[in-house]
């Protein structure tokens, strides 16, 4: 009996031993094996994320983001593979090549050695890419030394976390070559299989897909992970497209990788940063590390637009500044004049820390790149969304009839940061264990709320009027289009201020402008604009004491109304916008959310 018990241990331990051994085998064998053995296990769709499998939770402890060993962490969507007049031509020169050239040396015992030399010397002369733009960064005019040598991130790179970079792009292929210099520069830096690359082409009409095919073929051979897709417009006529909502579209569509990533494999990002126009690689590592000091959920940089001559704020549509105000259309060297009454920002603090070029709090804002922690964001469930409530003017219906508190239709940004408070504030109830019943009570009021005063910086564009020029060019393709076509005045108080809880006692949401992050379009001499907005390097000896102060200490509470400027009927990007101040309570959303 006892023997027949021993018996069958021994031979469940010797299968166990066998099995351990076999998976070792597989496990530790060069490079390939597992992950060919792997992929038989998978037979679902190459292009989707797979889950983890035996093998991977074996392997653990690797970088989660190989892409030279997991396929689907490189993937192309929706390319357009339709056969052409010269798809027979082309297909035949690179057979032709290939058998002629590169076969018999890829197979020859003396050269082929040369092969794999020559795929490394590439990836180095890849790795300098500089783009054109880009190349210049080094050379532009920045306080605090952020272009000096010795500042190379090293912090940031040693700490080795991943970072999720997100891009949609709808014909802007004039940004594209130095965007990818700029994706190959922080991955030079971060290190190439700490990043994943989101691309969406958002229904381009110009080269970007060829332009997606080279970023496709240097992010492989760097072995950066990437998914590039391109997805189609989401209305034929573009007059019946609601731009909120394509915005919201196309964002959402371009984190769905994050969100795979976590699911599937659970691998989380460190950040996120959304790349729009042209920003300097060195700035956006500057706007990660004071995202990361301020444990910030949303850093974003400045756009600057040329504009008959000078350059501009560009971004006054999604911008509002932490009292609720839109930003001034300053000029790049309002710095120079001694008053702060034509800096970018209105609020009193936002406008003293821009003038020493200190990121500031903000209510809102996109500026060009930015920088979100997902923790804060995405992983807590929220996405980008638009109002539900637009007028579709292509349909035969009359338009709604609105009511002066309806809610906002503005872009897509503006409801992220109104989430991001209010999702803050339930997240915060639920640590302090306050309750309604608590707030109400509460009358401290933070800050008080004045009457908007009359715009007194208009002075500053009386030379000319802001009506856009470009009238045949296409509106929706990439470009500061957001600069312009605003309406002109600012709109009146909010009539009635409502009897709940002040958004002052609810926890701040920490949303940051950082001045020092440059974002330009074509068209702008950098170099001039580096100097129009950080002066002559001369400030040396204020270096040291001023950075201290990149850490905000006094973090506000929401504004209680804020300058909605809205799109309240379809017609693409140029539709027309109204503008009203409009009433914002956290207290009441949060019981909106409850009551649904
Ligand atoms: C507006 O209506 C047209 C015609 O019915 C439709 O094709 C289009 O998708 C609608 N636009 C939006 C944004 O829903």
């Amino acid at each position: 009996m006892a023997l027949i018990i021993r018996r069958r241990s021994l031979v469940r331990i010797l299968l166990f031993f066998g099995f351990a051994i076999l998976l070792r085998f597989l496990v530790v064998s060069p490079a390939s094996p597992a992950s060919s053995v792997a992929s038989r296990f998978y037979t679902s769709d190459p292009q989707e994320i797979q889950k983890h499998g035996v093998l991977d939770l074996v392997t653990r402890g690797e970088k989660a983001l190989d892409a030279r060993k997991h396929k689907f962490l490189q993937v192309r969507m929706g390319r357009d593979e339709r056969e052409d007049l010269f798809t027979g031509a082309v297909r035949d020169g690179i057979l032709d090549y290939w058998e002629r050239f590169q076969k018999p040396f890829i197979e020859g015992h003396e050269t082929s050695y040369m092969d794999a030399q020559s795929v490394l010397t590439s990836i180095e002369q890849l790795l300098t890419l500089n783009g054109w733009v880009a190349a210049k960064c080094p050379t532009l005019t920045r306080p605090f030394g952020q272009n000096k040598d010795e500042d190379a991130y090293d912090d940031l790179a040693n700490q080795g976390h991943l970072y999720y970079i997100g891009m949609v792009i709808h014909s802007a292929d004039h940004f594209l070559t130095d965007q990818l210099a700029v994706i190959v520069q922080l991955a030079r830096r971060l290190g190439t299989s700490n990043l994943f690359v989101s691309m969406l082409d958002y229904d381009s009409s110009d080269s970007t897909e060829t332009l997606t095919d080279l970023c496709e073929a240097v992010l492989t051979l760097l072995g950066v992970p990437y998914r590039i897709r391109r997805v189609p417009s989401m209305t034929v006529d573009p007059s019946a497209a609601y731009y909120p909502l394509e915005e919201a579209h196309t964002r959402n569509l371009a984190l769905e990788p994050l969100h795979e990533l976590l699911v599937k494999r659970d691998i989380k990002f460190h950040r996120v940063i959304w790349l729009k126009g042209f920003t300097c690689p060195n700035d956006i590592l500057e706007s990660i590390r004071i995202s990361m000091v301020n444990d910030a959920a949303m850093v974003c940089g400045m756009d600057w637009a040329e504009h008959n001559g000078f350059f501009i704020f560009s971004d006054r549509w999604r911008t509002r500044d932490i009292n609720g105000d839109q930003f001034r259309q300053s000029v790049s060297s309002s710095l120079s004049s001694s008053s702060l009454n034509t800096v970018p920002p209105r609020d009193t603090v936002g406008a003293q820390r821009y003038a020493k070029h200190l990121p500031f709090q903000v209510f809102c804002c996109e500026s060009g790149t930015h920088v979100v922690d997902p923790e804060q964001s995405y992983y807590a469930g929220i996405t980008y969304r638009a109002g539900p409530d637009f007028y579709n003017a292509t349909q035969p219906d009359d338009p709604p009839i609105r009511l002066p508190d309806d809610k906002c239709l503005d872009s897509t940004q503006a409801w992220f940061c109104r989430d991001l408070w209010v999702w803050k504030a339930k997240d915060g109830m639920k640590d302090v264990e306050q309750d309604l019943e608590v707030i109400e009570t509460t009358t401290k009021q933070k800050r008080t709320v004045d009457p908007i005063e009359p715009v007194a910086d208009e002075h500053v564009l009386q030379r000319r009027q802001v009506v856009p020029e470009r009238e045949d060019a296409d509106a929706n393709a990439g470009s500061d289009y957001d600069a312009s076509d605003l309406p002109q005045n600012d709109p009146p108080p909010v009539s009635e201020q409502r009897l709940t809880a002040p958004n002052a006692v609810f926890l701040p949401v920490r949303i940051m402008v950082n001045p020092r992050c440059v974002t330009t379009y074509a068209g702008v001499s950098h170099a001039q604009l580096a100097l129009d907005l950080f002066g002559p390097p001369d400030r040396e000896n204020r270096e040291d004491e001023l950075k201290d102060q990149d850490v905000l200490q006094d973090w506000e509470g929401a504004p209680d109304s804020f300058v909605c400027q809205e799109q309240q009927t379809t017609g693409g990007r140029r539709a027309s916008k109204n503008q009203r101040r409009l009433g914002f309570s956290i207290h009441q959303e949060l019981e909106e959310a409850l009551s649904q």
